[in-house]
């Protein structure tokens, strides 16, 4: 009997762990990004549009992909995108790094927006 119970015990955390297997999916684009971002980039690895793919970015140092059309300014910056500087670099670019050149880019005034998007490429390439 005891065995029995163990058994079923197990069956039901395995099934449990199953069923809860989709949060490790990646999060779907907010409306933010894809108003803002998406004509320019996407976040599928070495997927470079106009400009640079977006995998993975968090953490990265600024122009370190393969994407062969960065700025001089850009490759040159020294920066490594965490959420301070990616939020500012959204706000306004040219603050950030004189010379860039994604444009044209306006800037998101929005520090709401801003954040969802920073969220959003956090969670970019942080799955296995
Ligand atoms: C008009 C096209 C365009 C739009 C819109 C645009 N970008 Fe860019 N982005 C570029 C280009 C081009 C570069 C390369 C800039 C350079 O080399 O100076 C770039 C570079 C970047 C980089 C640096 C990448 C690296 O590898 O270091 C980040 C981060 C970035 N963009 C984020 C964003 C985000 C987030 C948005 C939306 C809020 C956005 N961009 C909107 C064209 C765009």
């Amino acid at each position: 009997m005891i065995t029995r119970d163990v058994v079923t015990g197990v069956a039901g955390v395995m099934l449990t762990a199953w069923v809860g297997t989709p949060t490790s999916a990646a999060e779907p684009a907010p409306a933010a990004f894809n108003n803002h971002c998406r004509t320019c980039h996407s976040v599928k690895e070495g997927d470079h549009r106009v400009g640079p793919s977006l995998h993975n970015i968090f953490g990265a140092k600024a122009g370190s992909s393969n994407y062969a059309a960065y700025s001089q300014g850009l490759k040159s910056s020294g920066l490594t995108w965490d959420e301070a500087t990616l939020d500012k670099f959204i706000e306004n670019p040219d603050q950030v790094i004189a010379n860039n050149n994604m444009k044209p880019y306006k800037g998101i005034g929005d520090q709401g927006l801003r954040k969802e998007i920073v969220d959003y490429l956090k969670s970019q390439g942080s799955s296995p």
